[in-house]
């Protein structure tokens, strides 16, 4: 029986430089230590060390194959990890770094192979939360980090979801409290021209292109064709227990009624007042025995979604129905986060 991980609370705004120090520490020794960033918690570990990097991969039951992001705490030290530094890395560092953006750049020797999968390319980025950033400084050196859940399921942005996901296969966690975004950072290839956004996240397609107006984003690329530039993408991920099915919002609550005919305990996770109405009515029926208000809009609804995810699978759910969102290029990464969630097996 797992008795859980440490869980150490720190100030999410001014961290204590003791507690910072305690897991420098166990960072050092090769231990695994979940961090908050802004977007959600981190598993982290020294990236320039194969071994400390294969035990994220045993943690998280991850493919080898799949690469890491490092954290750094600027652009001097992504700088380090990087064999050439392309003029719109730069660009983009001076407008998004502290920040939910990740730039995949060439990859200098001194990265393991065991953080790339092999590849000739790394992803980097400069997180914004305090803790992640004091943490990296008090290393002096990237750490390398991905979310701190079981591979393919929800991505935790509370510490509890950490504890959930991995428990005491990571040693320490940093409980700064939810993560400010919810939804992980956006990832974006600058070694090809134009550049091309292979993963939707934080940082929205509209802010991008602000910097780089020709960033091109397809569904498709991100969905299926990244697979081989992006080694994990292609997958089912982000999946509660429960089984994910994206419903119209107008078929929600008959859907429940049908499921729950057939036995199952039924979750519903809704943005649209129409859709809440009917799920409330369901719900006074014993039809639907969670459900969960998301948005109204597309940044607060991704803010919850996961934590959302990790209440239905805590109340033993069967099968969570999620009203389909908005087909607004402001919901990308929501969209993106479904559409995985919802694959079968
Ligand atoms: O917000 C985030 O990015 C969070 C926090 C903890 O920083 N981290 C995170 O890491 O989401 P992870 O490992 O769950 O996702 C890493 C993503 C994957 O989609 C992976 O394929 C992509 O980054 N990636 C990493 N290295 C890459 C590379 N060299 N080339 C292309 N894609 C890469
Ligand atoms: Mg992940």
């Amino acid at each position: 029986m797992s008795t859980g991980p440490r869980v150490l609370r720190i100030d999410p705004t001014s961290p204590e430089a003791p507690i910072i120090q305690e897991a420098a520490a166990v960072l050092s020794r090769g231990g695994l230590v979940a961090f908050p960033t802004e977007t959600v918690y981190g598993l982290g570990a020294r990236a320039l060390d194969a071994e400390h990097v294969a035990r994220i991969f045993e943690a998280k039951g991850r493919p080898s194959t799949h690469p890491l992001i490092l954290h750094v705490d600027g652009e001097a030290m992504a700088r380090t990890v990087a064999s050439t530094w392309p003029a719109r890395a730069s660009a983009l560092a001076r407008a998004f770094w502290p920040g939910p953006l990740t730039l995949v750049v060439p990859r200098a020797d001194v990265v393991p192979d065991a953080v790339t999968g092999g590849l000739a390319t790394v992803a980097v980025r400069m997180p914004a939360h305090p803790v992640a950033l004091a943490l990296v400084r008090a290393v002096g050196a990237p750490l390398a980090a991905p979310s701190a859940n079981a591979h393919t399921h929800v991505s935790p942005t509370t510490a509890a979801h950490v504890a959930r996901s991995l428990g005491d296969r990571v040693e320490l966690v940093l409980d700064a409290g939810p993560c400010e975004h919810g939804i992980e950072s956006t990832v974006i290839d600058v070694t090809c021209d134009p550049p091309r956004v292979l993963r939707p996240g934080a940082t929205s397609l509209e802010a991008l292109r602000a910097v780089v107006p020709d960033a091109v984003y397809e569904e498709s690329t991100a969905a299926e064709g990244a697979a081989r530039a992006s080694p994990g993408l292609a997958a089912k991920h982000y999946a509660p227990r429960a089984r994910l099915v994206l419903v119209d919002g107008a078929n929600v609550a008959g859907a429940a009624d049908e499921l729950a005919r057939a036995g199952a305990r039924v979750a519903a996770v809704v943005w649209s007042d129409a859709t809440d109405a009917a799920v409330a009515s369901a719900k006074a029926r014993a039809v639907v025995a969670v459900s969960r208000t998301l948005g109204p809009g597309a940044e607060a609804y991704a803010r919850d979604l996961f934590a959302a995810l990790f209440d239905v699978d805590e109340a033993g759910c069967d099968v969570v129905l999620v009203e389909r969102v908005p087909e607004e290029p402001a919901w990308w990464a929501v969209q993106d986060r479904l559409r995985r969630a919802a694959r079968p097996d």
